[in-house]
């Protein structure tokens, strides 16, 4: 059975991606620093799968501690990078953190899978890298922008880390980037989903935070962008649906079936929702009504995004499934199952 290193595995993205993993037949080892996640996840995977993933907690900016445990796993096949600091208003108040954590811990594992011999890095990216697009759908050769955040210029220096890496050591590294939109909702037997630390700063889980009545209102950061409704527009993707293409991406490298050494996939549904039509669409699926107010912009945000599909669906065989309105159902049912509400 081939053994994948999922790192960051106990996190929202990487626990939907482990499920996926395991349901393909690989065995997966999870790192984790639990800096943002909890142990029990585990516990979870294991009642959706039947197998409990193989799991070790540091943080993988310890360099010696990485080297140490690719040591002992030289028979991984690829590893999936998540591990990483993601709150875009943090990283502009920690900008130190979020360069350490984020740049040294990738700089790490492509240090210790070069001396293992193990050349496949699948990279958890984001849409952040290419700003507000002057021109809408986005195509991976849309040009990447100067980030808004710090978070976002992680993610940027990333993939330009993996990059000149490859160009560096062609026969022994090669990586795929997944360029995510906004990854929304959860696994529909409830078990995981997205767990946000303290306030939300997504939108999803605040909506599902104020609809269970965890949160007094809901505020929309503006409605005065150029977009139909006034409100800003995003490109949101079924969680399930992106790990998926996780599955997808570790099974073109493993196969063979890359064309280049460095490729870069924009993993979104192709469709853009305003902030307001989400809301809508949640009350509808959902029969709530839920308190929000308009407020003013949120600093940094950009006005409108959405992706360019046709790459991932035609090179990778690749789609988004799943619809908006089943996702915020997902969420919904997810954050009932948090709280106990029946
Ligand atoms: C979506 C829209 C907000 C909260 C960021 C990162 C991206 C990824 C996802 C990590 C925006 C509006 C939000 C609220 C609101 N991060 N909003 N009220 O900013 O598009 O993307 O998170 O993986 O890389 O850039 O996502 O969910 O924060 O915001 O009106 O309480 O919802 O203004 O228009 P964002 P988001």
């Amino acid at each position: 059975m081939r053994k994948v290193l999922v790192t960051g595995g106990t996190g929202y993205i990487g626990s939907h991606t482990t499920v996926e993993l395991q349901a393909a037949g690989y065995e997966v080892v999870i790192v984790d620093d639990l800096s943002n996640s909890a142990v029990d996840i585990l516990d979870n995977i294991q009642k959706i799968t039947g197998k409990r993933p193989v799991f070790e907690q540091f943080n993988l900016v310890d360099a010696a501690k990485t080297d140490d445990f690719f040591g002992r796993h030289r028979d991984i096949a690829a590893t999936i990078h998540f591990a990483a600091s993601k709150a875009v208003g943090e990283s502009v108040e920690k900008p130190l953190h979020y360069y350490r954590n984020n740049l040294v811990s990738l700089m790490n594992i492509i240090d210790a899978q070069l001396k293992y011999g193990i050349p496949n890095i699948v990279f958890s990216s984001s849409c952040t890298v290419y700003g507000q697009p002057d021109r809408l759908p986005v195509t991976e050769s849309t040009p990447r922008k100067d980030a808004e955040s710090p978070y976002g210029n992680t993610k940027r220096v990333n993939e330009d880390i993996l990059r000149d890496s490859i160009h560096a050591f062609p026969d022994r590294l090669r990586a795929i980037a997944l360029r995510y939109f906004n990854p929304i909702g959860a696994h529909p037997s409830a078990l995981i989903g997205e767990t946000p630390a303290g306030t939300p700063q997504n939108l999803v889980p605040f909506i599902t935070q104020t609809a269970a009545g965890l949160r007094e209102e809901l505020k929309v950061f503006g409605d005065d962008y150029d977009t139909p409704d006034g409100s800003a527009i995003r490109d949101y993707i079924n969680v399930v649906d992106l790990a998926k293409a996780h599955v997808v991406a570790i099974n073109r490298l493993l196969n063979n079936k890359n064309k280049t050494g460095f490729e870069v996939f924009n993993l979104g549904t192709g469709n853009g929702y305003s902030v307001l039509q989400l809301i809508n669409s949640f009350e509808k699926v959902t029969g709530l009504k839920l308190n929000y107010r308009i407020v003013g912009r949120r600093a940094g945000d950009i006005e409108k995004i959405w992706a360019d599909t046709s790459l991932a669906n035609n090179e990778l065989g690749w789609k988004a499934e799943k619809s908006v309105e089943e996702t915020l159902l997902s969420a919904w049912n997810w954050e009932k199952h948090l709280r106990g509400i029946a």
